[in-house]
């Protein structure tokens, strides 16, 4: 098998996941999206995956992203795919790297405090984001504290540029069922106040291990990479 073989195989078993977790939840399977996240794969594989009629892929290194988004925009083959790709960040970012992100993805999933909401209006372009929420406190994790999404939606409502189109999650070790959950009824609770620029139809949540759980608790993304380009090089 070859590599983009191996890929397309991976793919289409992920979506078989996705859309059995969607019908067991009594979801529909368009319901939910797949982002398939590339960090540190080759942009040979991220031209595999489109191939195999993926769309939107992951990254959490910005100059990465900007790298592999020009690479495969100068790929003469691009145009005989079925699409071109949908970027979407999702790593920490630090502020002198916003440049590379703000107003060239398609979705920024991790907005985590007001000075990066901040930088990102400051670039000027239209950029929808996601808030990165920290439902279990962890010190080690980056996200917002639930007490502290109220004044971070109030932001966006204040702002000319950004969206804030949902919220995002990046579970502890362990059941993420809890978590999963939890951010779900932080965004109904705050779904319920109307704001301007804010419309939180987004959860962000599930990765290889847990994209069946997070689909059951109403994820409308979930960010894979293991399931479809394997084990990331380590360096
Ligand atoms: C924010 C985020 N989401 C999703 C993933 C994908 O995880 P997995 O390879 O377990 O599917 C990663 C991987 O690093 C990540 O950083």
């Amino acid at each position: 098998m070859t590599r983009a073989e191996e890929i397309a195989r991976n793919l289409a078993e992920v979506r078989a996941r996705i859309a059995a977790a969607a019908r067991a939840a009594g979801r529909s399977p368009d319901a939910v999206r797949l982002l398939a996240v590339s960090k540190k794969m080759p942009a040979d594989d991220v031209r595999a995956a489109i191939a195999a009629g993926q769309r939107a892929f992951g990254e959490n290194y910005a100059q990465e992203l900007r790298d592999k988004a020009a690479l495969l925009a100068a790929d003469s083959t691009l145009p005989t795919l079925p699409a071109p790709p949908e970027w979407h960040f999702i790593g920490p970012l630090q502020s002198n790297k916003v440049k590379y992100v703000a107003g060239r993805v398609a979705l920024m999933h991790s907005v985590d405090s007001p000075a990066l909401l901040d930088a990102i209006e400051a670039r000027g372009a239209p950029q929808p984001c996601l808030v990165q929420v920290n439902v279990a406190g962890e010190a080690s994790k980056r996200g917002v504290a639930p007490g502290d999404l109220p004044a971070l939606l109030d932001r966006f409502a204040a702002a000319a540029h950004v969206r804030c189109e949902g919220l995002m999650l990046i579970p502890p070790r362990g059941d993420a069922r809890p978590h999963f959950a939890a951010l779900r009824a932080l965004r109904d609770r705050e779904a319920a106040v109307t704001r301007p620029n804010v419309d939180l139809r987004e959860l962000s949540m599930g990765m290889t291990e847990d994209m069946e759980v997070a689909v059951a608790e109403g994820a409308t993304i979930v960010r894979v990479g293991t399931a479809i380009f394997g084990p990331r090089p380590t360096a």
